[in-house]
């Protein structure tokens, strides 16, 4: 067992906003185990990581399901004897009109995005409330306090995480454990091959979309402040009520249409 250090389980933390976090809090010294179901992130994140895997450990699976969680949980225990932070941050963005939704898709979306969050935690906090401490952070969304048309399954999910974060802070806070949900909104990673980040999005009143390092550094503060029982960080800067625009929306929607029937 390595030495002990602070340790952290990052969800969905091979790609995107994940991965940005799992290096910020590398960066800052802790010991990180990200888990993602997706095998080929796992194995590009590992690689284009510095650390070696003594201090970042990325494994495969699905943190919908109880094996998954608990494989996520008890890795951090097994390598480090101990867990400081878990960041929930894995989750399915599904974009289709109510009368449309598939039940799958619906379910499936909370399967992920509630269900993980809430077995990761119910699987940590006995680990922190047995160190008197520990943080946990969800990544929640915008979408889970504003609508927006097309986001049913997400919105409400997300609205479900930020319910379930007041909860949990108010049980988990005598323990010791901090309970925080941040709340992005429209974060850019991810291009596809000719698609140009230049492009100025008039939603957002700061002009520009927000980078994965824009959360990992707005992160922070749920991991350090004792003070704080719950906060839902709400990133205004990236977002204004014109999200739901039916421009905006009906452009969003027929993109992820083309996707679809490509
Ligand atoms: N990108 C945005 O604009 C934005 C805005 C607001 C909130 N968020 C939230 O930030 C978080 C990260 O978003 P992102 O844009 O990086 O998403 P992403 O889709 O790029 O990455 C999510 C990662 O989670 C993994 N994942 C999905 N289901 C999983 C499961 N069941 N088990 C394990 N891993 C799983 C995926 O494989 C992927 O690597 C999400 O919670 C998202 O809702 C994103």
């Amino acid at each position: 067992m390595a030495e002990l250090k602070r340790a952290a389980v990052v969800t969905g933390g091979a790609a995107g906003i994940g991965l940005e976090i799992v290096r910020h809090l590398a960066g800052e010294g802790m010991c990180v185990v990200a888990i993602d179901r997706d095998s080929d992130a796992c194995a590009r994140a590992q690689r284009t990581l510095v650390m070696g895997e003594d201090r970042v450990r990325i494994i495969t699976g699905d943190i919908g399901t109880l094996d998954g969680a608990r494989k996520a949980i008890e890795t951090s225990i097994d390598m480090y004897g101990r867990l400081d932070l878990l960041c929930n941050n894995a989750a399915v963005h599904p974009l289709e009109f109510v009368e449309e939704h598939a039940l799958e898709t619906w379910s499936e979306t909370f399967r992920v995005n509630v269900d993980g969050t809430m077995l990761c935690s119910q699987l940590a906090l006995p680990h922190m409330k047995r160190q008197k401490s520990g943080a946990i952070v969800n990544i929640g969304s915008i979408s889970g306090l504003m609508p927006y048309a097309g986001g049913s399954a997400y919105a409400a999910s997300k609205a479900a995480i930020i319910m379930l974060t007041k909860v949990l802070a108010l049980e988990a806070g005598p323990h010791g454990v901090t309970v925080n949900c941040i709340c992005p909104g429209s974060i850019r990673h991810q291009l596809s091959p000719g698609e140009q980040i230049e492009e100025i999005p008039t939603h957002i009143p700061i002009g520009r979309y927000g980078k994965p390092t824009d959360v990992a550094h707005g992160f922070l503060p749920g991991l350090r402040s004792r003070e704080l029982r719950y906060r839902i960080c709400y990133r205004a800067r990236w977002w204004c009520d014109c999200r739901s625009e039916p421009s905006f929306v009906t452009t969003a929607l027929r993109r992820q249409m083309s996707h679809r029937s490509e």
